[in-house]
């Protein structure tokens, strides 16, 4: 039976669509060890969930020759399908056609996604490969990222909104994806930058790459831009699947509960041993964190940025759950701008989406220093403050030693709505370490004594018996129970089942004033 002439004609017009700019293009991607924008969300998304949306559009450019050579789809492939059976967004540039960068239609493109993400309530995924704005539209290109940006800002804390940087993303270009809730780098072929190499030189006479100025490993490392850094495009994709099963489809949902094989009443005997018995020594952190969650799954955010305060995912009993807590491996814990800067913004994003909070607490102060004090530590060190007091998720604290000035105040402390506030018998709560309180209250007394080192260990002996225990906390009920280590599972897991059913709530206005 012969195929209808339109059909036959539908047909070719899509084969020419999925061509994007063309087989030499696509080599080229392929080349320089890049998949094309559709190969990503093939992969992206459960097998055969693809429907594309605007796929015939075609460019409006004109002038600089670019009428010459139409192609379907502006630069961008955009539609939707599912991740693990749940509805997600997608627009994917395709750097073959113009370099992926951003014109009129193509903008238009990414907004009906984003309009119809918000009106369905389901995340919105960006993979990013651009050139940036398409050269040829001038401020048309311009006034299509500012009607992105706008949506982005609207859509933020009402769907996850997840960036992944797989190619090029400069000039104003990088503050879509800064707008939304975690970006992803790949190693080695994607760079993000607001001034590319060239200007750089003009203007600081800085001698830099492409990779030094705005690769992966600089923005997880120094700029805290990014999130996470995958291997390579497959790890990426890999990732944005993993993260999405912690998250709720948008604010009004609860996390999805899966069902766990983890006994919710597992207890973790050597958890009993971890901490040192000096109060200096340090231990891992994330050892503790992995003993306690379901399976020893826990999915680190920002792994590389601040690593004396750990973030991240995990499960307990099933259900998600957002893990703060401090490195004692690193600057001993302390906190300083970085990390106090990088626990409020995932405090913030899990009180968006209703996930709770386990605060992990060993943190003798906020960094000392000028460089700290000067570089605004009081302004960031506010932004944690901030984000825990507004937070009004379920929110349970596990101090496993120090909980040392205002940093015991900051992290979730139970005068600023912690829920449940626990303690290993390991906990020392106090206004300030041993050495510095008996400095301060002991200075003449030292002095004048015979023997001013002994009087000095006798007298810090003295505040280490009074203070160094969770017990003073508990006496006045800060501290709602004294724990031995290997319940902590099981206690956060009850915890949580109480908590489930929380209901707090913020006074009305149009919003606050975090610190910024
Ligand atoms: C139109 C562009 C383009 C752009 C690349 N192309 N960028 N076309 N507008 N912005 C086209 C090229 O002409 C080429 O077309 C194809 O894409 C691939 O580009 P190449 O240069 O051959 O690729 P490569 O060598 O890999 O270099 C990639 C690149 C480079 C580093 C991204 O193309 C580049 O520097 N582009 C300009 C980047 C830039 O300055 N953008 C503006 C940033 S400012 P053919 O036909 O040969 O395949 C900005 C402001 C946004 O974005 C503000 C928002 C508020």
């Amino acid at each position: 039976m012969s195929i209808d002439p339109k059909i036959l004609e539908l047909r070719q017009k899509r084969e020419d669509a999925r061509l994007g700019g063309g087989q030499k293009r696509i080599d080229q991607q392929h080349a320089k060890g890049k998949l094309t924008a559709r190969e990503r969300v093939d992969l992206l998304l459960d097998e055969g969930s693809f429907q594309e949306l605007g796929g015939f559009v075609t460019q409006r450019t004109t002038g600089f020759g670019a009428d010459k050579q139409t192609f379907y789809g502006d630069g961008v492939v955009t539609g939707y399908g599912t991740i693990n059976g749940r509805l997600v967004y997608v627009f994917s540039q395709d750097f073959t056609v113009f370099g992926g960068s951003l014109g009129e239609a193509h903008a238009e493109k990414i907004c009906r996604l984003m309009d119809l993400a918000m009106k369905n309530g389901a995340p919105l995924i960006g993979l990013n490969d651009s050139g940036g704005a398409r050269i040829q539209e001038g401020v048309v290109s311009l006034g299509g990222y500012a009607d992105i940006f706008l949506r982005n800002v609207m859509a933020s804390g009402v769907i996850p909104q997840i960036s992944a940087v797989m190619g090029p993303c400069a000039g104003g270009a990088v503050y879509s994806p800064a707008m939304t809730d975690f970006i992803l780098m790949v190693k080695d072929t994607s760079y993000m930058f607001v001034t590319g190499p060239d200007v750089v030189k003009t203007v600081t006479h800085e001698n830099v790459t492409f990779e030094e100025l705005g690769g992966a490993i600089v923005h997880n490392e120094k700029s805290g831009v990014a999130h996470f850094a995958a291997a390579n495009e497959e790890h990426c994709i890999a990732l944005i699947r993993k993260l999405l099963a912690y998250l709720p489809q948008n604010n009004l949902e609860e996390p999805p509960l899966v069902r766990s094989t983890d006994d919710p009443l597992r207890a973790e005997e050597s958890l009993d041993s971890l901490v040192p018995d000096s109060s200096n020594k340090p231990y891992d952190i994330k050892e503790v964190i992995n003993r306690v969650v379901d399976d020893g799954e826990f999915l680190e955010v920002h792994e590389h940025y601040a690593q004396n305060i750990v973030v991240g995912f995990a499960r307990l009993n099933g259900r998600a759950i957002g893990v703060v807590a401090q490195q004692p491996m690193v600057l001993a814990g302390c906190l300083d701008i970085n990390a106090s800067d990088k626990g409020a913004r995932f405090v913030r994003f899990c009180d968006c989406f209703n996930i709770p909070l386990i605060t992990f607490e060993d943190v003798p102060g906020f960094l000392p220093g000028i460089g700290q004090e000067h570089g605004g530590i009081i302004r960031h060190g506010a932004k944690l403050l901030y984000a825990y007091c507004e937070a009004t998720v379920p929110k349970i604290t596990v101090i496993t030693r120090k909980a040392y000035g205002g940093a015991y105040d900051v992290m979730s402390s139970k005068h600023i709505r912690g829920d449940l506030n626990f303690a290993w018998p390991s906990a020392e709560i106090a206004v300030m370490g041993p050495d510095g309180a008996v400095n301060i209250l002991y200075r003449e007394e030292i002095a004048q004594a015979a023997d001013p080192n002994a009087t000095k260990q006798k007298l810090t002996q003295e505040y280490r018996d009074h203070f160094a225990n969770p017990y003073i906390a508990a006496g006045r009920g800060y501290i709602d129970d004294v724990i031995e280590p290997h319940q902590t599972r099981a206690k956060l897991i009850a915890g949580l089942e109480m908590l489930q059913n929380k209901r707090d709530q913020n006074p009305p206005k149009k919003h606050g004033n975090i610190p910024l």
